[in-house]
C-alpha cells in the first residue's frame, strides 16, 4: 500500500497494491476529473511531483510519450509504485451525489435517425437518483463488462433518464435496437429490466464559470450538454450561452426543435449547426465543415468564456488546443467529455 498526496488541496489518501489512483479516490470520497475510466479520454490527466508509478493500459491520444517524460500521468491507469504526489484539481461538487447501482426498466425506445435512439429508462420510484446534469450512468451487463452512456435530461420526480445512443455495428448492446437480425433476446428492449450504476463523470456546469459559455457538441455529444443547458434554463440563467454542434448530416440535427425553442428562454442564446458531409440532395445552406474549425473562422475571442465540449476525442482534442493556442481561452475553463469506443460503449 502506498500513501499518495493530492496538490494544492494536501489531501492525503492510501492505494492498495494493483489498484489504480483514480479508483482509490473515489472509493474515499475524493473527486478528482475524470471521464472514461480506461486510460482513453484523457480527462484524468495530472502531473506528478515526486515519485514513480506504473502508467498502465492507456492510449497514446490520451498521454502521449512526451506528456510522461514530462511528469504526466493518466489517474485512471497509473499505479503507484512508491509513496506520490501529484498536482490534481480535486473536486468536491459530485460528493453528495455518490455512484449506486440500481435496476432500471427500459421505458421507452425511440429510433430517431437510422443510427441513433433515444432510451428512456424508468428508476425504481423508492429510489432517489440525483445527478449534475452532464453526468453519464454506466450500464451493466452480465459477463462484468459495461457500456457508459451520458444522461440528456436533468433530475426529475418521474425518475426517468434519457440517453442518446449510437449505433455501433458490431456491437452487442445497440446492435439489438438497430439491427433486426441480430440477437433474439436484446438488451435494449421495451419493458425489459436492466441494472446501472451512476452518476458518474465530472463533466457538469461549474458555478464559477465566465461570464460567457460557449458549448461544442459532435453527434451525440448533444446529449449531456442538452441536460445542462435544460438545467440552466429552469434557474433562470440569463447570460450569453453559444452553442455549435457538429453532425455528419443535416438529418444528424435530431433535437434541432427543441434547441430551436431555447431562443425562446432567458439565456441570450445563439446556435450554430455544422454539417460536415452534405449532400446535393441535402441542400444544406448552413455552416459546412468541422464543428471546431467553424469557431476558429468566426474569430471569436474566448477570454471570458468558459468552454464544454463533448463528443468525439477527437473534435474534443482539437477544440482544447485550438482555443487554448490562439483564442485566449483559460485552460482552467475548458471542460470536456469526450466519448470513446469501447466495444458499443458511447458516452
Ligand atoms: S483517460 Fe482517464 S478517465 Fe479517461
Amino acid at each position: 500500500m502506498f500513501k499518495v498526496r493530492l496538490r494544492p488541496s494536501n489531501v492525503e489518501f492510501n492505494v492498495e497494491s494493483e489498484e489504480t489512483i483514480l479508483s482509490a479516490a473515489l472509493k474515499v470520497g475524493l473527486v478528482v476529473p475524470y471521464g472514461c475510466k480506461n486510460g482513453a479520454c484523457g480527462s484524468c490527466k495530472a502531473s506528478i511531483v515526486g515519485g514513480t508509478v506504473d502508467y498502465g493500459d492507456h492510449q497514446k491520444r490520451a498521454l502521449s510519450e512526451y506528456e510522461k517524460n514530462n511528469n504526466g500521468l493518466l489517474l485512471c491507469t497509473a499505479k503507484p509504485l512508491s509513496n506520490i504526489e501529484i498536482t490534481a484539481n480535486l473536486i468536491s461538487a459530485t460528493k453528495e451525489n455518490e455512484p449506486k447501482k440500481m435496476p432500471c426498466r427500459v421505458e421507452k425506445i425511440e429510433i430517431v435517425t437510422e443510427d441513433i435512439a433515444i432510451i428512456r429508462l424508468k428508476l425504481p420510484a423508492n429510489q432517489s437518483f440525483s445527478y449534475l446534469p452532464g453526468q453519464y450512468v454506466d450500464i451493466l451487463l452480465k459477463d462484468g463488462k459495461r457500456r457508459s452512456y451520458s444522461m440528456a435530461n436533468m433530475p426529475n420526480q418521474e425518475n426517468v433518464i434519457e440517453l442518446h445512443i449510437k449505433h455501433n455495428p458490431g456491437g452487442l448492446l445497440t446492435d439489438s435496437i438497430f439491427d433486426n437480425k441480430s440477437s433474439e433476446s436484446p438488451i435494449l428492449k421495451e419493458k425489459n429490466i436492466l441494472r446501472l450504476e451512476g452518476p458518474l463523470g465530472t463533466f457538469y456546469f461549474r458555478e464559477n464559470s465566465k461570464e460567457k459559455i460557449l458549448f461544442i457538441a459532435s453527434g451525440t455529444g448533444i446529449g449531456p450538454i442538452k441536460a445542462i443547458i435544460e438545467n440552466l434554463i429552469s434557474e433562470n440563467f440569463s447570460r450569453e450561452v453559444i452553442l455549435y454542434w457538429g453532425v455528419r448530416s443535416p438529418n444528424d440535427l435530431y433535437i434541432l426543435e427543441i434547441i430551436e425553442n431555447w431562443k425562446n428562454s432567458p439565456l441570450k442564446f445563439t446556435f450554430v449547426p455544422v454539417v460536415s458531409d452534405a449532400k446535393n440532395e441535402d441542400k444544406w445552406k448552413g455552416r459546412e465543415g468541422f464543428v471546431h474549425s467553424a469557431i476558429m473562422d468566426d474569430q471569436i475571442s474566448l477570454k471570458n468564456f468558459s468552454v464544454y465540449a463533448c463528443g468525439s476525442p477527437l473534435m474534443v482534442n482539437a477544440a482544447y488546443d485550438a482555443f487554448t493556442k490562439s483564442r485566449d481561452l483559460d485552460k482552467d475553463h475548458f471542460f470536456s467529455d469526450a466519448f470513446t469506443v469501447a466495444s458499443d460503449s458511447q458516452k
